[in-house]
Formats: C-alpha cells, structure tokens, sequence
C-alpha cells in the first residue's frame, strides 16, 4: 500500500554530503516510493539533482528546488516552489543539521550562532513558512531530524549541537501542542550512532573510519549502528496517516541506547 499517494512531501536537505545514503537521501526517495511527490530542497544543486534522478529512475516523482534554508526568504519561496508543482504540502520533513565539536569551555561564538541558525532557527522558520497552507487544508504533518545526542550523554563533547537539538525537540513540542486542534501533527525522530557519509566526514574526522565505526557501534545495545533507512522507516511512520493520534513526540532510533 503506498503510504503517501497523491501527497506532496517537502523534504529540507534531500542530498547527501557525500556517495551513499545519507538520512535525507533515503528519506526522499522512501516517501517517493511509498508514492509521495516530493520536493527535494538542497543548498547543493548537484545533491538535489542526484535524488531527483535516482527517485525519477525508480519512475516515481521529485522536483528539485536549490536553497540554503539558513537564508531570510528561502523558506517562504521553498513553500511557493511546492506549491506551484504540487498544489498542496501534506509533509515537511526537515533533515538538515550540522555539529561543530568541542565544550563548553571552547565554544567559538561564531560556531555557536551558525550551528543555531541552522539547527533551530531554520527549522522553525520553515515550521512557519508550511503552516499558511497546512492551516488551509485543516491537515498536515511535520517531523524534524534531531539528535540522541539532545537526550542522552555520548563520549563526544558536541555542546552547541546537543543544545540546538534540544531546543528543536521543544520547539516540536511547542508547535504539536498549538496546532493539534487544527490538524496539524508534529513529531521528532532522535537518531543514534547511524552509518551516514555525514557521520564519516563530520563526526570521524580524519580518524581511521573502520575503526570509528567499531567504536560507534560498540556503543549501541545491537551491537551496530543505524542506517538511513532506519531513521527515514521512522519518520515516514511520524509523518503518516497510521500515526494519526500521535504529535509531539521524540522517537529514539538508536537500538536500544536510550533508557
Ligand atoms: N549520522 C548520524 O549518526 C546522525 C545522528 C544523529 C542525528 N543526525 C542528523 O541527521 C541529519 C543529517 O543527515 P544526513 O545524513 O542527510 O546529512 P548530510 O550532511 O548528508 O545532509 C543532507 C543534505 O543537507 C544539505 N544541507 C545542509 N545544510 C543546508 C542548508 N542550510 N540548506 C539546504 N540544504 C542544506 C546538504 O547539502 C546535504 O546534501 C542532521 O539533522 C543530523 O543532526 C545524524
């Protein structure tokens, strides 16, 4: 059964930093295949052309739109832009998220208001730009890509990523609760240790990445890390009419390290 026929899905960092899938990636072209029209918004114009075609190969259908979210303006024509091919947004997916390593007592400011501006304010400044015609049609759904690490230690001090994920899961929180009555849910997915090309150029660094991933998956209760099918399964579910009396929530997709 395809679980998002006739649904027009706007997906925010719908490429992949790097070859392989990255959670936005997957994320795409798994709304795609469960019939989803998907809008795939990516500052990188090749990123967004590499989805598009791979979902355009599978003969199903995606448009690219190029933007970088953190820009006044960019998420009000993104929402145009979904508009105008589709008529309609039922999901918006927002995957984007960058981290910048280091403590409290390292913090560079300038690293601190990018990863905000990206993580939180972004998020909510497309929250904003989808509810005009979310509001129209009396439904929509929104889900955000947080982090475990807004909810759970790690052994990496990540302190300006962890408290901007913190604060998108509030701000979740905060947009279920005021538009619930109006038909609009909103949900979090919390990812663990997940085998990405995001993780391998930004969270390995120049360390010897078989080994990393040893490590990263010795962490985890199954004994491996996620991959981007796992976190995009769980969005597609938040994001879904099966979860129709579910919103603000923070779904951990971690094997089993949360507790
Ligand atoms: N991989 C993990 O272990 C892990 C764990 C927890 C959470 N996450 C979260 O997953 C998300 C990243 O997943 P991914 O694998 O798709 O990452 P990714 O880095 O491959 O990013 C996907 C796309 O987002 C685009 N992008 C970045 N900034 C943008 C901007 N300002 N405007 C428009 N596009 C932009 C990039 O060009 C890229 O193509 C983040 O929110 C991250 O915090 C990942």
């Amino acid at each position: 059964m395809a679980r998002f026929a006739g649904k027009a899905v706007v997906v925010v960092g719908a490429g992949s930093v790097a070859e392989g899938w990255g959670n936005g990636k997957a994320a795409a072209v798994a709304y795609a295949r469960e019939g989803g029209r998907v809008l795939c918004v990516d500052r990188a114009a090749t990123a967004a052309a590499a989805t598009c075609a791979l979902i355009a190969a599978e003969g199903h259908s995606a448009v690219p739109f190029v933007s970088d979210l953190t820009t006044p303006g960019a998420a009000e024509a993104m929402v145009e832009a979904a508009e105008a091919a589709f008529g309609r947004i039922d999901v918006l997916h927002f995957n984007i998220g960058i981290s910048t390593p280091g403590g409290v007592g390292a913090l560079d400011w300038d690293e601190w208001d990018r990863v905000f501006n990206t993580n939180v304010k972004a998020a909510a400044r497309a929250a904003q730009a989808v509810l005009p015609p979310m509001l129209r049609q009396g439904k929509g759904a929104m889900v955000f890509i947080s982090s475990l690490a807004s909810v759970h230690d790690s052994p990496y001090a990540y302190t300006s990523y962890e408290a901007s994920k913190a604060a998108l899961n509030r701000m979740s929180r905060s947009i279920a609760v005021q538009y619930a009555a109006a038909g609009i849910r909103c949900n979090t997915v919390l990812p663990g240790v997940i085998d990405t090309p995001h993780a391998a150029a930004y969270v390995t660094g120049t360390v010897d990445h078989a080994d990393t991933a040893r490590r990263r998956a010795a962490m985890v209760p199954m004994q491996r890390q996620g991959t981007a099918w796992e976190v995009a399964e769980a969005a597609l579910f938040l994001a879904s009419d099966a979860a129709s009396f579910i919103t603000g929530v923070a779904l951990p997709v971690d094997g089993g390290m949360c507790g």
